[in-house]
């Protein structure tokens, strides 16, 4: 990095508020962002950190087609759910924001106007689905039809899900509506465009000439191809009545795309920042440091000011609108500043399958936070370890009981239990005096003085795997120094000695304390806590005299605790059965049969009976023999449920039967009716049993 920057304005994706958000999503962005932003407020630098619930697309008016509710229900209620969330896992955004918010309308609208104004958008007439049963043009994600690449028959009008291409509504074979099933029709329509293509050389001097260097090759990689594959005018306009008014006369019912005020959203998020904090009036924003003296116009200066480092934290997905299209959106007006570094991430897939919420296999932040809720820090290292920052990575439970067993507990918070305790049993838990420094004693303390800086490095490129690890490599120095010098078995013969070795002991404690705070932080707060110390600024730690002789320990709560076998086997069955639930819950029910008079169904004879004894039939893997009381008589029915029960799970019950059936013989037993069953989608058979006992050969009707 050659350019030296003043301030950093910092943002992480805004997730949209259609649902709830998984463990892949904190992996993606919000983790690193986090340990990123408190990183450098550590080294005191002016940084904001910015993020908000991106409530606009189709994705909104879907889900509460879905829930059969509104759109403004459908945001109110997932915006909370995240917003509780990421503070509960420590995010410490500055401000967290709305796209609803009419400052964000506003500044969206400016930005448009600006654009328009400016003559830097196209204007095309297209033809577009129409579904004229809805009366709605229908959004790329509505339209669905056969893929002309691979024969898939429910491919997406923007992507074949089969085969991952890209496609356009107009590539789909027999395309049908999703709102009403129906086949689209074409009609005109007009909207405004970008014309990326204009913007191909400033984007490749940009981009591949000046941050071939440093930006993360799967980044890098993606925006050439991109480029290189020749940029094409984009619309930044929709026919929806969900979103934000194009701000033109001639543009009534049509919205902004939601990705032209998505990212705007960090604009209006850091307007509405200063705005709060100039007010006194705080709503969205917990800023963390004194904005006291800030007016409002200063948000300018972290969007405007060429001495502003802007970094986007992003998953791999969003590549493309942060590199291309935003930059390209701001760069245009003239005004703003373009992302110094877009460090995106790949995906982070769970238990050898892709996350997703939608095929219930995720782990959802409030599920994992009402399971674990004294627990955001072990997810936090456990994410931090395995982050997909080169390629994708794997998040398993089994992995996340090592990484808090074998490494939290047994390394960190072991290392710190010993040297508090001991200080507690042999100096009365002061902290005591370092005296004669040995060999041993000096090499521990020159390690320590590497670290934060090893640490900071890391930081400073993006590589959080690799800092995450080196934190806990400083916590293995303290314990094998521990394990070298073994105070505990001096304490006898050598009290100064002892002494010195935990004040040693206890200096790599305070300044993990320090260096754990952007990764761990509620951990650190607990461990400044224990030691006593304030805040500390990062440049002091590693420094061999953190904590004075004499000054006094505070209690000591266990830092972490194990996480039993029991504990992880729940949660691997919890998503075995979620996954199944909503795979039964997405498969169609058994086709509608023909209609039928009420004379037919009258002619039905079905009632309520109790099975007063069951057994299996030789030779028969299928069929139990019951004795059914229809309240008429007791009599036999041969009943070819004996693959889903076993004579227990049925003798006593009350079942529904059909009683005049003819009767017919079946291995050679003539039964008298048949048992009425539910089958599951999967096939499985349950008993239709009254909601309350009642009398055998009560009629059904
Ligand atoms: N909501 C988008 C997603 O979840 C991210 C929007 S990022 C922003 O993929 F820049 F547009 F805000
Ligand atoms: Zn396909």
């Amino acid at each position: 990095m050659t350019k030296s920057f003043k301030r950093y304005t910092v943002t992480a994706a805004l997730p949209y508020a259609n649902g709830p958000k998984h463990i892949g999503h904190l992996a993606g962005a919000y983790i690193p962002s986090d340990v990123y932003v408190r990183y450098l407020r550590l080294t005191g630098q002016d940084v904001i950190f910015v993020c908000g619930s991106d409530e606009h697309g189709t994705a909104i008016p879907n889900q509460a087609l879905k829930e059969n509710t509104t759109p403004r229900a459908i945001i109110d209620k997932y915006d909370d759910l995240i917003r509780t969330c990421f503070e509960h896992l420590g995010m410490s955004f500055d401000i967290y924001h709305r796209t609803s918010e009419p400052i964000h309308h506003q500044t969206s609208q400016e930005i448009f106007l600006s654009l328009y104004n400016k003559g830097l958008l196209t204007e095309e007439s297209s033809e577009q689905y129409f579904d004229p049963e809805a009366n709605v043009f229908l959004a790329d994600r509505y339209i669905v039809g056969t893929c002309p690449k691979c024969g898939h028959t429910n491919a997406y009008g923007d992507q074949c899900e089969k085969c991952g291409s890209t496609l356009s509504p107009r590539e789909l074979i027999n395309p049908r509506s999703t709102l009403s099933g129906k086949s689209p029709v074409l009609k005109l329509t007009k909207h405004w465009y970008l014309p990326l293509e204009n913007y191909e050389p400033w984007l490749r001097e940009w981009i591949l000439k000046s941050h071939q260097e440093d930006w993360k090759p799967n980044v890098y990689g993606q925006c050439k191809s991109w480029i290189e594959a020749g940029l094409q005018p984009r619309a930044m306009t929709r026919d929806l009545d969900w979103g934000i008014k194009v701000p033109l006369k001639e543009a009534e019912g049509k919205v902004l795309y939601v990705w032209f005020d998505a990212p705007i959203g960090y604009i209006s998020a850091t307007r509405a920042l200063f705005e709060e904090v100039h007010s006194g009036q705080l709503k969205f924003a917990t800023p963390r440091r004194d904005l006291g003296k800030a007016s409002k116009d200063d948000w300018k200066k972290y969007w405007q000011g060429s001495d502003t480092r802007l970094i986007h934290f992003i998953g791999k997905d969003n590549i493309v609108f942060h590199c291309i299209i935003f930059p390209v959106m701001l760069h245009a007006t003239g005004e703003y500043i373009v992302p110094d570094n877009v460090p995106a991430n790949e995906f982070m897939n769970l238990e050898g399958d892709k996350m997703s919420t939608s095929r219930g296999w995720s782990i959802e932040m409030h599920e994992y936070l009402a399971d674990f809720p004294d627990k955001p820090d072990v997810l936090r290292y456990a994410l931090l370890t395995n982050l997909p920052e080169a390629k994708d990575s794997e998040f398993t439970w089994k992995d996340f009981q090592a990484k808090n067993n074998n490494e939290l507990v047994a390394i960190l918070g072991n290392f710190i239990n010993r040297a508090v305790v001991l200080t507690q049993k042999y100096f009365e838990n002061k902290v005591p005096l370092q005296k004669n420094l040995q060999a041993v004693d000096k090499k521990a303390l020159e390690e320590l003085s590497q670290y934060p800086a090893k640490i900071a490095a890391s930081i400073e490129t993006f590589r959080f795997r690799e800092a995450t690890a080196n934190l806990m490599d400083l916590a293995r120095v303290g314990n094998k120094y521990l394990a070298e010098t073994e105070p505990w078995k001096l304490a006898k013969t050598d009290l100064n000695r002892v002494g010195t070795i935990l004040n040693i002991a206890l200096q790599i404690a305070a300044s993990l304390s320090v260096v754990c705070e952007p990764f761990l932080p509620f951990t650190a707060r607990k461990l400044k806590d224990m030691l006593g110390v304030g805040e500390l600024p990062w440049e002091q730690a590693g420094q061999p005299d953190l904590l004075r002789a004499g000054s006094a320990l505070y209690d000591a709560p266990l830092l972490f605790e194990k996480i039993e076998d029991a504990v992880i086997e729940a949660q691997i069955k919890k998503l075995l059965d979620t996954k199944r639930t909503m795979e039964l819950a997405s498969q169609p029910a058994a086709p509608a049969k023909t209609e039928i008079s009420f004379d037919d169904f009258s002619k039905l004879d079905v009632r309520i009976g109790t099975i007063l004894k069951a057994e299996r039939v030789d030779k028969s893997k299928k069929l139990l023999k019951l004795q059914v009381d229809t309240g008429l008589d007791v009599r036999t029915v041969m009943s070819g449920i004996a693959e889903h029960f076993s004579p227990d799970q049925v003798e006593g019950k009350q079942v529904t039967i059909l009683v005049n059936l003819a009767p017919r013989k079946i291995m050679g037993v003539e039964s008298q009716g048949m048992i009425l069953m539910a089958t599951d989608k999967d096939g499985s058979l349950k008993l239709i049993s009254p909601g309350e006992q009642v009398s055998p050969g009560s009629v059904i009707s």
